[in-house]
């Protein structure tokens, strides 16, 4: 972990939720932000924060606290919306127990490492609050070892599928199956989050979270953030699968996939590096 993540923590822990609250979980790079836009305009498409309130405002980042600027749980706490939409990049032992005891909705999202890796490493490049992430060979050796902030991916990923069999109230995502079909995405998280859009709004909603809607639009592409440097990278940046084979060569590609089934044990949890 940094800093930034840790500084809080207490008051993160002690954070109160309610039972309407939804929190939108997700290891760093996975769609957190698609994921947070998709719910944003399910419960708010019609109101003016759309034009006006950058996503990271609308959705708070809880363990987020970069001072001066205000802390994430802050902004939580101040949040005046119903339902409440909060994200979290915590593996699953850290969310703070109130989301457990309010028996609050979750939403994961999840994508397939060799790509979650990828975005990671350009995303460390371009966040000044991240560490440096190093040349890729030593990005890509320490992303297999688990020391990335927030943790492991393997361990984030199967801890998180494995909770939902004792808490039903979270509903797991891919970013693969997000990117095949947007719209039987949103149809089962409506479900889940038991919303029924009229299909005229449900239309718009899956028009207007396509990746160059979303690029383009300075409320959502995190332009105005103030720890990002978008000469070195932008934050919407292929929104893609398989832009791994970008990147890991021949080798790196073997070395992975046997190391991944060494971690990656669980069959009911299966993830696709192409579409
Ligand atoms: P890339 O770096 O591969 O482009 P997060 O929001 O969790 O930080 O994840 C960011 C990643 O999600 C980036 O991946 C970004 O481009 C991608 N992304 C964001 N919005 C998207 C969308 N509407 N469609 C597809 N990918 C999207």
């Amino acid at each position: 972990m940094v800093n930034f993540f840790t500084d809080n923590w207490e008051n993160i822990q002690n954070f109160q939720a309610r039972p309407d609250d939804i929190l939108i979980a997700t290891y760093p790079k996975a769609g957190t932000t698609w994921a947070s836009y998709i719910l944003d305009l399910l419960y708010f498409g019609q109101q003016e924060r759309q034009t006006s309130v950058p996503i990271y405002d609308r959705v708070p980042f809880l363990e987020i606290f970069l001072p001066p600027h205000v802390s994430g749980k802050d902004q939580a706490d101040n949040l005046s919306t119903s339902p409440r939409l909060i994200k979290t990049h915590f593996p699953v032992q850290f969310v703070p127990k109130s989301f457990w005891e309010q028996n609050c909705r979750m939403v994961y999202v999840a994508r397939n490492a060799k790509d979650n890796m990828v975005s990671y490493f350009h995303f460390d490049r371009m966040n000044l609050a991240q560490p440096e992430p190093g040349d890729w060979s030593n990005f890509f050796q320490r992303f297999m070892e688990g020391k990335m902030v927030f943790g492991s991916w393997y361990d984030h990923v199967n801890d998180w599928w494995k909770k939902k069999e004792s808490y039903p109230k979270i509903h797991y995502m891919f970013y693969e199956d997000m990117i095949e079909d947007t719209g039987q995405e949103i149809d089962k998280l409506c479900s889940f989050l038991g919303v029924s859009p009229s299909a005229e709004d449900k239309m718009k909603v899956t028009g207007g979270v396509q990746f160059d809607n979303m690029r383009k639009d300075n409320m959502a592409n995190y332009s105005t953030h103030p720890v990002m440097d978008f000469k070195i990278s932008p934050f919407m940046r292929k929104g893609k699968v398989g832009d791994w084979k970008n990147h890991f060569t021949v080798a790196q590609s073997e070395q992975f996939d046997e190391d991944y089934k060494k971690k990656m044990k669980d069959a009911t949890l299966q993830f696709r590096t192409k579409v």
